[in-house]
This record gives C-alpha cells, sequence and structure tokens, in this order.
C-alpha cells in the first residue's frame, strides 16, 4: 500500500526482489537461492572477502556503456559526413585501471586536474588522447600537461590563454586549446532555460568569444582547434542540448571568417536511470538529436559540419557500479506531519555520504534492494541513512524496502558508479571501502580500501608520536 510520506514518483513495487535492468549492472541476477549476484560473484561472496561498505564496478558493463557511446557518436556523426570521439568524463570514476580500459577501447580521456591528469597517463593514456579543463589550472598544470604533450587544453578564461602560450612558448612547442563558451543555456533535467548571461564560473560568454578566438589565433605557441561547451549534467532531454549546440555552430561560422576550426566539443551529462522511476531517454536519442541539429545548422550557414567531439562520464560508468553495505540499526520512525500519520523505516548502513556525496549535494535519488537474501514481506517504505553525525547523510531517500529488512541484512544500492567513488571522502574519519572489479564469476581488487593506519599517514605528530615508540622512546 502506498505510503502517503512517499513521493508522488514512488509507487510499491510489486516485487521487492525484482531487479530493474535499466539501474542495475549488465550482469546482475538473483539466484534462486535469493542472493544477488554480480557478474557471476555472489553479494556475500564480495561482503565476506571485501568487507562492507564496498564498490562493485561490472567491468563488462563499464566497457560496453564505453564503447556503445563510441560507436553511436561515430555511426551518427558518419551519417552527417564526419567523424566523431569520444572523451570519457574521468571525473565520474576513475584509477589507472578504468583508464587503461578506456584507451584499450579507443576512447580518449577528459581530465579536470594534474592528479587526474597523472592518473590517466599512469593508466597507459596516452597524453595526446587527453584533454584537460578546469576553471583554475595552476601554471604547474598547465606546464606539465604542455611538457607531456597533452591533446587538448581548454581555456576557461581569458588570462589562461597567456598562462597555456607562455608555457607552451617556453618549450618551444604549438599546444592545441579548446575554448569553453557559455552559451547561456542550461539544461536541467525536465527544462531547459536560456538565460543571456548564465551566473555560473564556467566558460566565456558567446559575446566574448571573437576577441579571445582572436587572441588565441595571435599566439605563436597556440593552435585553436575548436568550440567547447558543456551545458550540464544529468540531463533528460535533448532541447538544451540542441539549442546550446546550434549557438555554438552559429559562433562556430562566424569565427570561420578568420581562419580554419577544425573541430567543436559539445560536451557530455547525459542523464541516466538511478531508479526504476526514472525514464532517460537512450543515448542514441541525444546524440541524433544533437548531431541532426549541428548537420542542419551546418546546412542552414552553408559550412562543413565540423568534426564533433564529445564527453560522457555518468553514461559510461553510473550503471556500471554499486555498492554493498551491511544494515546496522532499524527505526521505524513515526511521522505525524502528514495528513495520514505514517511510518517511516530509517534503515542504517555502515557508510553514508563519505562513500556517496550525491544525496547530501545535489538531493540525489538512489535505488536500494537486499542482496544476500530475498524476501516475501510486503514493501514498507524506508530511507537509508549512513552512520556519520549528519541527519542529511542519506544513502537513499525514498524507496521501499522489504519489511522485514533486518540487521546484518546485505543492501546493493544500484548506479554508484559515477561520482561515488571519486567524490568519497573521510567524514568523521571513516575509511574509504574498496573498489572491486567483477568480471566472468571473478572478482578482482583494483583499489584497496583505507585502514585506519592510512587515516593517519599525514598526521605528523601521529607518525612522530609512533617513530618514537618504535625506537623504545
Ligand atoms: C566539462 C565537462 N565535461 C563532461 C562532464 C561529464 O558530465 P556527465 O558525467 O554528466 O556526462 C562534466 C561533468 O561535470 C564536465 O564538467
Amino acid at each position: 500500500m502506498t505510503n502517503p510520506l512517499a513521493p508522488s514518483w514512488l509507487t510499491p513495487p510489486e516485487d521487492v526482489n525484482a531487479l530493474d535492468a535499466r539501474v542495475w549492472p549488465k550482469n546482475t541476477v538473483r539466484r534462486d537461492s535469493g542472493e544477488l549476484e554480480f557478474a557471476g560473484v555472489p553479494a556475500s561472496e564480495l561482503a565476506g572477502q571485501f568487507g562492507t561498505p564496498l564498490y562493485v564496478l561490472d567491468e563488462q558493463t563499464f566497457r560496453e556503456n564505453a564503447k556503445h557511446a563510441k560507436a553511436v557518436a561515430e555511426r551518427v556523426a558518419a551519417e552527417v559526413g564526419t567523424t566523431a570521439k569520444v572523451y570519457y568524463a574521468s571525473k565520474a570514476f576513475l584509477s589507472t585501471e578504468i583508464a587503461s580500459w578506456i584507451h584499450e577501447d579507443g576512447l580518449n580521456i577528459d581530465v579536470a586536474s594534474g592528479g587526474e591528469f597523472a592518473a590517466a597517463l599512469a593508466g597507459g593514456v596516452p597524453a595526446e588522447r587527453i584533454g584537460l579543463h578546469g576553471n583554475n589550472k595552476s601554471l604547474r598544470e598547465i606546464g606539465r600537461a604542455v611538457t607531456a604533450g597533452v591533446g587538448a587544453i581548454v581555456v576557461d578564461s581569458e588570462i589562461e590563454i597567456e598562462r597555456i602560450a607562455s608555457a607552451a612558448g617556453a618549450q618551444d612547442k604549438i599546444q592545441p586549446v579548446r575554448l569553453r563558451i557559455n552559451t547561456g543555456v542550461h539544461a536541467n533535467t525536465h527544462d531547459f532555460l536560456a538565460t543571456a548571461r548564465e551566473d555560473q564560473k564556467f566558460g566565456i560568454p558567446i559575446k566574448d568569444a571573437p576577441a579571445l578566438v582572436a587572441k588565441i589565433r595571435a599566439e605563436r605557441h597556440l593552435k585553436f582547434i575548436g568550440l567547447h561547451q558543456h551545458v550540464g549534467s544529468q540531463i533528460f532531454s535533448p532541447e538544451g542540448f540542441v539549442e546550446s549546440a546550434k549557438r555554438l555552430i552559429r559562433l562556430h561560422a562566424e569565427l570561420l571568417s578568420n581562419g580554419d576550426i577544425p573541430e567543436i566539443n559539445l560536451g557530455g551529462g547525459f542523464g541516466i536511470n538511478y531508479k526504476p522511476a526514472d525514464q532517460a531517454p537512450e543515448l542514441e536519442d541525444f546524440l541524433e538529436a544533437i548531431i541532426r541539429a549541428v548537420a542542419d545548422e551546418c546546412k542552414d550557414l552553408g559550412i562543413a559540419v565540423p568534426k564533433l567531439a564529445f564527453e560522457p562520464g555518468r553514461f559510461i560508468a553510473g550503471n556500471a557500479g554499486i555498492t554493498l553495505y551491511n544494515v546496522g540499526t532499524i527505526k521505524d520512525v513515526a511521522v505525524s506531519d502528514s495528513a495520514t500519520p505514517a511510518v517511516r523505516k530509517y534503515v542504517s548502513v555502515d557508510g553514508g555520504m563519505s562513500d556517496n556525496a550525491r544525496p547530501a549535494l545535489y538531493e540525489a535519488e538512489y535505488h536500494a534492494v537486499l542482496a544476500g537474501r530475498s524476501s516475501d514481506a510486503a514493501p514498507a517504505l524506508a530511507r537509508v541513512v549512513g552512520k556519520h553525525c549528519e541527519s542529511g547523510d542519506i544513502v537513499v531517500r525514498h524507496d521501499y524496502l522489504p519489511a522485514d529488512v533486518a540487521p546484518n541484512d546485505l543492501l546493493a544500492v544500484a548506479a554508484t558508479g559515477a561520482y561515488c567513488y571519486s567524490l568519497s571522502s573521510n567524514y568523521n574519519f571513516l575509511t574509504r571501502p574498496p573498489v572491486v572489479a567483477v568480471l566472468n564469476g571473478t572478482p578482482r581488487l583494483i583499489i584497496r580500501g583505507e585502514t585506519e593506519a592510512d587515516l593517519f599517514t599525514r598526521d605528523l605528530r601521529y607518525q612522530s608520536d609512533a617513530a618514537q615508540k618504535a625506537k623504545g622512546n
């Protein structure tokens, strides 16, 4: 029965044990025993071997998503007579292993800091296949990227033009750069809002672009390779992308009068399903709409369609990852302020906002199921919360779980592959969980979990006390 505390989009599931294939990694099944398995590895085995909380990454799902993004972009681009490159937005989830998958599968990678750049290089990605972003790159970050031969640096403000030119000049190199444009289109989940002046830190307003492109073109050590945009994230409708891409193409056409511009980078942000109620369009729907709109606009303007680039992050990583938690305490909280008195079941798990900050940061919604067993109990409205000292420490804000959920149950939260590990912290001195990749029945630890000792590695008093003790003082 519907709980009055439930939001309108959430209905009690007919079967609390069911798995919606759109939100789970491809190889997730509920065994006859009731337990979940991920790529052939049972949840209890994962929890037993690696502990909880645990990030589990289905390698096949991740890599198929990556290859799918590349294939769709290339196919649709070819249909309008051009080519497309796909950069994986590595901020979604990065390790050297993940970088190596991206490279092996023929994608490029985009990074937003010197650290991400170092991880991509360490994962074997050639520098020329890396794009460097950031609204405040340090001179050191710029210098290192230029030295390594980074494929492109995205200029985000005027001052960066001389900074990048000076780094390239000092090394007698010619550095390819893009210019990030703020088209004034802010594409939200279900609607988009076009404002003349977008109030945010990224990019250059369209009206300022011609002067800055001229400035880039005047630098001997820079090569202008094209415009860039990123209109937002977790976007559910192609309309905002289309409007923004058209504006960018019009600017691109205007700039052609002063020189060739080989590419245009239209960013990422393609929405995914986090919970069964979500209805994200297919990637094909986004890319078909955007690329065809670009081609139509180019035709109207009488210009050739430039080479295209896209930067999906969560589309590749999101549904490839899940988080396994162990249930600790449970409280049925009677909430009397709704018209009909109702109860919400608070289910506390052994992680929380330190391994998934998105609910606290963006009020993001997730979906959870029992992972260690199935249940015949009726669905009960539940809130899965973490163990931090914050009432906003929520993992799954609204969902139905079987009413008999109990301490020591394993819970799996779907679609935690993007922006969970990468946004993780040590808040309350919790240790960050390990990451295990699963493939064909085999789990493989790709990032070990932190230990309590790790929490003190940078605490100098602790280290000096430990050194004294070791000396016997
Ligand atoms: C410049 C840029 N490109 C790509 C992305 C990836 O976005 P998403 O993971 O939503 O596809 C981001 C995300 O913040 C971004 O800032």
